[in-house]
């Protein structure tokens, strides 16, 4: 087993027995994240939706199945990807989680990625966005953008639920990965 693999392991098993905020009350299972432990590229989302929750992993309902559209059409390679989001339980009725859930969940994702140590990070939405970058603002404003968390390249773009919401962004969000996805192609130049 690969050292990502073991300290993602340790830091699964703190994430099942947190109790630090509400949300455990209402869980099913906690989702911690799925994929190579020590892929390249990481997408980062919010926190688990109905049918993560009662899988225990991320993207697996309606959203994911869009994401995973969304990989495909950017030809990403699905073998080198992990899925992962800030806050670990789903918040009642999918609702945004609050500044205290994410905050309690903070050091959680910030060991994840510590562990993974991808080229890229893809953060989809505002709430995954501003995560890693305490500036950002408007997503509107700074999707296409880039910027560095603890050297590692994050490119925001928009949440694949917004997609399905707004299918004319379908477009930019799969210019947002492939760009993505050449950045870590360069890695190995
Ligand atoms: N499912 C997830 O795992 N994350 C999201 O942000 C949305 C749905």
């Amino acid at each position: 087993m690969n050292r990502a693999k073991k300290k993602l392991r340790t830091l699964n098993a703190s994430v099942r027995a947190c109790t630090a905020c509400e949300l455990h009350e209402s869980r099913t299972y906690t989702v911690f994240g799925r994929g190579r432990s020590n892929a390249d590229l990481v997408i980062l989302g919010e926190a688990p939706s109905t049918q993560d929750d009662v899988q225990g992993k991320p993207f697996v309902g309606r959203v994911g199945q869009e994401l995973e559209h969304l990989m495909r059409l950017a030809d990403v390679d699905r073998e080198n990807v992990y899925l992962m989001n800030v806050v670990k339980c789903r918040p009642p009725s999918n609702r945004t989680p609050t500044a205290d859930e994410v905050l309690n969940c903070r050091h959680f994702l910030v060991k994840q990625i510590a562990a993974i140590s991808p080229v890229v990070i893809v953060t989809t939405g505002r709430v995954a966005s501003q995560q890693l970058n305490e500036n950002f603002g408007s997503l509107g404003a700074l999707r296409g953008q880039r910027f560095a968390y603890r050297g590692i390249d994050v490119y925001p773009t928009y949440h694949p639920a917004y997609v399905l919401r707004a299918p004319d962004k379908r477009e930019l969000v799969v210019k947002d990965l492939k760009q993505a996805w050449r950045r870590v192609e360069r890695s190995y130049e």
